[in-house]
């Protein structure tokens, strides 16, 4: 409670601040057009009437819900529903989240990619008991607007829970909006999950073929969903622009998008905006990375397409699943018969990223991932694996030694990729989640700007996060 109780006075402000509430969002959000099936999750209540702050209820809690027509599954949900709630905020808010833990376990929320005090960070070293509450307290950082998640964290455990339905967005919006106002805002939520014939979530057996198959790659399911919805179907106009925000929530699962025919214009990624907009024809993203993407509606009224999933080869030969070159569907494209509308201009810079600099990194840290391991060793919740001064810089070399890739992610602090396999980046940017593909190094600088601590550093494939492929880092 000490942390939220010094909080506290910056969060309220003084009593003569508590004008009205300034939420309003500066861009449509999320709005479906008449013929979208596609659902955005509902949006987190803010219950505060003090300004810049944002103040919500979540409620962790075991249920059953419909998760594909004609069956119903035993889930733990957040608020109700799957994906949960999204969790909207802006720019320099504080954030008080009063979270109830209603599920029969232990369990922890985590705000994966945002940048907040260690003891608010959701980490295994905070558990939250059943039947417990507990008020995480942060406040967003100016210039991190972006597509952020939330998920649990348990030890050994959230693999498991979000397998049963626990995670949700964030969206962080901008002071400064970049993008022009007439860009609609729509959020992409992957996921993935595998049913038994009697519609329960399927979660293998650990001494089965299929439990060490999962453990291997990672579980996949083979039934994918799009904020909770199969193969929702997405409404455009011709000359129409759009802002996707794309989260992988799966827990293992590469995604590789496309739209066939047309380029993509990427604006963002983890840690929000890059420096200037990049148009691509495809984009990996693996499990815990977000993509914000620009869909231009270049196909003639009344057309249709496919927002796709392309062949990704991330697995060992040995456990590569059946199907996997086979392009995934995930949602189709529908131009309404309305008449083309004229393209908004897309900003040439979309914000100033200030590139870390080589030069003033103090350690040079090699970490090594094989199978399971990182340096050759599993998580110890005793131990330090790095140990570093706050305000320093350093660049962490991320070497992977095995035939599979392991997605890399940091607590507390975005870093940028300064090159992988000697490639420098086409452009600095900030990410909380990079995917070292096999046999491959890629080289990153972070700085420990504040928030001293105890912070998990991880492969984000849950079933190697929750079997220890994981270390710790102490910034003090
Ligand atoms: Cu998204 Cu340590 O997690
Ligand atoms: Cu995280
Ligand atoms: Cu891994």
């Amino acid at each position: 409670m000490k942390h939220l109780l010094t909080l506290l006075p910056l969060i309220l402000g003084s009593p003569a601040t508590l004008a009205a509430p300034v939420h309003a969002p500066s861009r449509e959000r999320n709005v479906s057009t008449a013929s979208d099936t596609l659902m955005s999750p509902p949006v987190l209540v803010n219950i505060s009437r003090a300004p810049r702050t944002v103040e919500v209820n979540l409620t962790a809690e075991s249920t059953r819900l419909s998760l594909r027509p004609g069956t119903t599954t035993d889930v733990f949900t957040y608020n109700g529903s799957i994906p949960g709630p999204t969790l909207e905020m802006r720019e320099g808010d504080s954030v008080i989240v009063h979270f109830y833990n209603k599920l029969p376990e232990e369990t922890t929320i985590h705000w994966h990619g945002l940048h907040v005090p260690v003891t608010s960070d959701g980490s295994p070293f905070y558990p939250i008991k059943p039947g417990g509450k507990h008020d995480y307290a942060f406040r967003v950082p100016p210039n991190s607007a972006g597509t952020y998640w939330y998920h649990p964290h348990p030890h050994f455990r959230a693999g498991f829970q979000v397998a049963k339905g626990l995670l949700g967005a964030i969206i962080v919006h901008p002071a400064v909006d970049p993008l022009p106002a007439s860009i609609p805002d729509k959020l992409i939520i992957l996921t993935d999950n595998r049913f038994k014939p009697d519609g329960s979530v399927d979660i293998s057996d650990p001494h089965s073929v299929q439990g060490s198959i999962d453990l291997e790659n990672g579980r996949e399911g083979n039934v994918i969903f799009v904020n909770g919805q199969i193969m929702p179907k997405i409404a455009i106009r011709s000359g129409e622009v759009q802002l996707w925000r794309v989260v992988n929530a799966t827990a293992a699962r590469v995604f590789r998008i496309a739209i066939p025919g047309q380029t993509l214009i990427r604006v963002g990624s983890d840690g929000g905006f890059f420096a200037k907009p990049e148009e691509v024809k495809d984009i990996v993203i693996a499990n815990s990375e977000r993509a914000e993407i620009l869909v231009r509606g270049v196909g003639a009224p009344g057309s249709k397409n496919v927002f796709q999933s392309l062949a990704y080869d991330r697995y060992m030969p040995q456990t590569r699943p059946e199907g996997w070159k086979d392009p995934i569907n995930l949602m189709s494209i529908e131009y309404s018969t309305a008449p083309p509308v004229t393209a908004p201009a897309i900003p040439a810079t979309l914000r100033k990223i200030e590139a870390l600099d080589p030069k003033k990194s103090t350690h040079t840290r090699l970490l090594v991932f094989s199978q399971g391991l990182i340096n050759g060793k599993v998580m110890d919740m005793n131990r330090v694996d790095v140990s570093a001064r706050l305000g320093d810089t350093e660049i962490w070399e991320l070497e992977n030694v095995v035939g599979m890739d392991h997605p890399f992610h940091l607590h507390g602090f975005q870093f940028q990729v300064l090159d992988r396999n000697g490639v420098p980046e086409t452009q600095r940017r900030w990410k909380d989640t990079v995917n070292i593909p096999k046999h491959e190094t890629v080289r990153i600088i972070v700085r420990y700007d504040d928030n001293p601590g105890k912070w998990m550093f991880h492969c984000h494939i849950l079933d190697h996060e929750d079997h220890g492929m994981m270390g710790i880092l102490e910034v003090h």
